[in-house]
């Protein structure tokens, strides 16, 4: 006969329900929107740990599932970070972690992890210390170890479980880059042992945990000493795969960040311990990197970029309009990628162009992204198909009354782009937004065209769009704030996240590269070799340097934009004319092969192009410092970013180190420019823009917000200090 025991709602983060000798440990925090393992969450598990230990209810086997969908663990509670002062707050932390997951794993009875939804870290943690693990196949399940990402190792036994479970050259992968698998990639992985959908989660999860408390099942263990597989366990095999992984972190990070390289060292030197030793290592590792000035700005990232994804900031509390169709106008290689991105969310999409040749290319680039990523993701053939269909292409503008959102992506001409506009206008009526995708073109120049200027946006992407996260959204003085929720609203429905600023020459990320990409060449102008300005800015950490940007963009794209740029900001971002010679010269960077660098025949940057020195007139014989290098370059780009803040054409710090970061890969470990400031502190960065000044003229003069945050000694992010 069934026995139901429902446990007194205490506090109701976790609760167990017995039915049958089966426990069901459900978790549910009310008060967060998914489940973390905060300190609270440690308590209550250990008490039901301590229950299922004493043998209560006749307990002999248990589920651990969670009742928010799509979220099952999301990891240890990142707000808790804040509290750590030293090394030891966060090892004690750590620790504690290691010790419920331990008590969990060392159970009598067997205990299924039933996942629906992300169990990251800490989450995926305790997958790990379970007997078995189900995911479903919903695509909210992911799985990982995104921890260096926030300048941290694993510390609640992962850096230890994951290598013994899984083999060293999977979890390294899965440990240094912090990339999270779907529920079938992680069966194939060997993280999970099963597979199914998530209706059928919970019946499944108990007949597995009663069959492994019957021993009809065999659970595999993640305990063992040194790897599963046999080859790995070699001296000189293993020997390989580290200094293999570490040359891949340094080229990757030039070793600016400590994590990696200390995950490695947990890692080696955990393997061949009994697995307690190496969690003495990894709570180490955890405490000294949780406190260090990268691991707060990776943090501060990761705040900053949730909350501009779940904020749009809007005082008048206009809400989001649903989106299920847009319609791209151009089907470019951004239009396509626009119609790709959107369609792989979910949405359908009407790819339009004027002639059928063009429409039919835009459809064949955006389905080209799209198998590729459908076979990363091992989507099965229906799946691929029903993906692929969502994109039509066309040259009329008929069905695009059924979109609520218009995203145009012709070419960068403003009469183009009114006559567009006009069209698209005759064709949708009230309540569709207009979206432009310029990234040149002030939106309210282009509004003037439009008949209902409130529906018309920027909605800036950046190429490549599949990869590239950020949309920078650009509001003009008339833009409705419903237009607003609903872009906002649509670029985080695509994955992407959001900033939101007000029109302005060069937006805000255009407007902060500008003065960068003009000191480079002024640099280059004064002799300065290509590479050591590339290098220094690569050393600073920015994934590549500004004269490899310029190759990258087009060097007719740069001297188009430098031109809008030096219009509007005379006084300091006059460009230098080496552009149009290299320009005139036909050097367009990768797109034709001939830039700044040279390019091998299969796309790839050979090295400096030598000869380029002669187009500018400068023998390249002057040798400057990485220091020096890097402050002018990078306090230009931070100047400018405070400047835009001050003007209003950011609405918050928040959005400037967002769109830095995920727009122009400004250095995450450095947290953004504002970061930046209130880390060096505003009186240092005001003194250092002054020496410049002095040196360099006004160019480099500080903006005026700067000089009032070191007088009143105040801060971008005061409560972080
Ligand atoms: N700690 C604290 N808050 C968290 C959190 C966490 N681990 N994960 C998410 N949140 C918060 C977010 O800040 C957000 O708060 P808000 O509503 O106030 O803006 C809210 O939960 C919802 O998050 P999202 O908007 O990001 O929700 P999504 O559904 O888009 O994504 C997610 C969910 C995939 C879980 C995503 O939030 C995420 O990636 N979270 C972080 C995962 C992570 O990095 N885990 C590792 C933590 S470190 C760790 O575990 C150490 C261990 O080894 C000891």
């Amino acid at each position: 006969m069934a026995t139901m025991l429902e446990e007194p709602a205490t506090r109701a983060a976790v609760h167990m329900e017995i039915e049958d000798g089966l426990a069901v440990i459900r978790m549910n925090d009310p008060a967060r929107p998914v489940n973390v393992i905060s300190a609270g969450l440690i308590e209550e598990m250990g008490e039901i740990i301590d229950r299922l230990d004493a043998g209560e209810d006749g307990v002999r086997a248990a589920v651990l599932i969670s009742d928010k969908r799509g979220s099952w663990i999301a990891g240890a509670d990142i707000e808790e970070f804040k509290n750590f002062n030293t090394p030891a707050d966060a090892e004690a932390a750590s620790r504690a972690g290691q010790t419920l997951l331990t008590r969990l794993e060392r159970l009598r009875i067997p205990v299924v992890a039933a996942i629906d939804g992300a169990a990251l870290g800490g989450g995926l943690e305790t997958a790990l210390a379970c007997t078995y693990r189900i995911a479903t196949d919903s695509p909210k399940t992911k799985l990982g170890l995104p921890e260096v990402n926030l300048g941290i190792v694993p510390g609640a036994g992962g850096t230890q479980r994951l290598p013994r479970l899984v083999g060293l050259r999977t979890a390294l992968d899965l440990m240094l880059t912090g990339k999270q698998l779907d529920g079938r990639r992680a069966m194939k992985a060997g993280i999970i042992d099963e597979v199914v959908p998530a209706p059928v989660l919970l019946a499944v999860a108990s007949r597995v945990a009663m069959e492994l408390a019957d021993r009809k099942k065999t659970p595999k263990s993640g305990r063992s000493t040194g790897s599963p597989d046999r080859l790995e366990r070699l001296a000189p095999m293993r020997r390989l795969i580290f200094s293999k992984a570490r040359q891949g972190v340094m080229e990757k990070t030039h070793g600016l960040y400590p994590a990696p390289l200390r995950l490695l060292q947990v890692v080696e030197r955990g393997l061949d311990k009994h697995i307690d030793q190496g969690f003495e290592l990894e709570a180490k590792a955890f405490g000294e990197l949780a406190v260090t000035p990268e691991a707060r700005s990776l943090v501060h990232v990761f705040f900053t970029s949730t909350a501009a994804k779940n904020d749009p900031g809007l005082t008048s509390g206009a809400k989001a309009r649903d989106i299920d169709q847009v319609a791209v106008v151009g089907a470019g290689f951004m239009g396509a990628g626009i119609a790709a991105t959107s369609a792989e969310a979910g949405i359908r999409v009407r790819l339009k162009d004027v002639k059928p040749e063009a429409a039919a290319k835009g459809l064949r680039t955006a389905r080209e992204s799209l198998s590729k990523r459908a076979k990363r993701k091992r989507l099965r053939k229906f799946e691929v198909t029903k993906l692929l269909d969502r994109v039509q292409p066309t040259t009329e503008y008929t069905g695009f009354h059924a979109s609520q959102m218009i995203v145009e992506a012709v070419f960068e001409e403003v009469s183009l782009k009114h006559r567009v506009i006009q069209e698209i206008e005759a064709a949708v009526g009230e309540g569709t937004v207009l979206g432009s995708n310029t990234s040149t073109i002030p939106i309210a120049k282009l509004a003037e065209a439009s008949a209902r200027p409130d529906h018309v946006i920027g909605v800036h992407f950046f190429s490549p769009v599949e990869k590239m996260p950020l949309v920078e959204i650009i509001t003009h003085a008339g833009t409705a704030d419903w237009v607003t929720a609903t872009t906002h609203g649509y670029a985080k429905k695509i994955g992407k996240t959001p900033i939101i600023v007000n029109d302005s020459p060069g937006f805000y990320v255009n407007r902060i590269l500008a003065p960068y990409m003009a000191e480079a060449a002024l640099l280059l102008q004064e002799g300065v070799r290509m590479e050591a300005i590339d290098e220094a800015m690569t050393e600073w950490g920015f994934p590549v340097g500004p004269i490899t940007l310029y190759d990258e963009v087009g060097l007719d794209v740069a001297q188009k934009a430098g031109k809008i740029m030096s219009e509007a900001f005379a006084d300091r971002m006059k460009p230098s004319d080496i552009v149009d010679r290299l320009v005139a010269d036909g050097r367009l960077g990768r797109k034709n092969g001939k830039g700044f660098y040279r390019f091998g025949d299969d796309g790839k940057k050979t090295g400096p192009d030598e000869s380029v020195y002669g187009v500018i007139g400068n023998p390249a014989a002057r040798e400057l410092g990485d220091e020096e290098l890097q402050e002018r370059l990078a306090l230009i780009m931070v100047n400018e970013a405070v400047r835009t803040l001050e003007e209003g054409v950011l609405r918050s710090a928040r959005d400037g180190d967002v769109g830095a970061i995920f727009g122009i890969g400004f250095p995450p470990f450095r947290g953004g420019p504002f970061w930046f400031v209130d880390r060096t502190g505003p009186a240092r960065v005001l003194e250092r823009l002054r020496a410049l000044e002095q040196r360099f003229g006004a160019r480099f003069a500080p903006a005026p917000l700067l000089e009032k945050m070191a007088r009143d000694k105040t801060l971008f992010f005061p409560e972080d200090a």
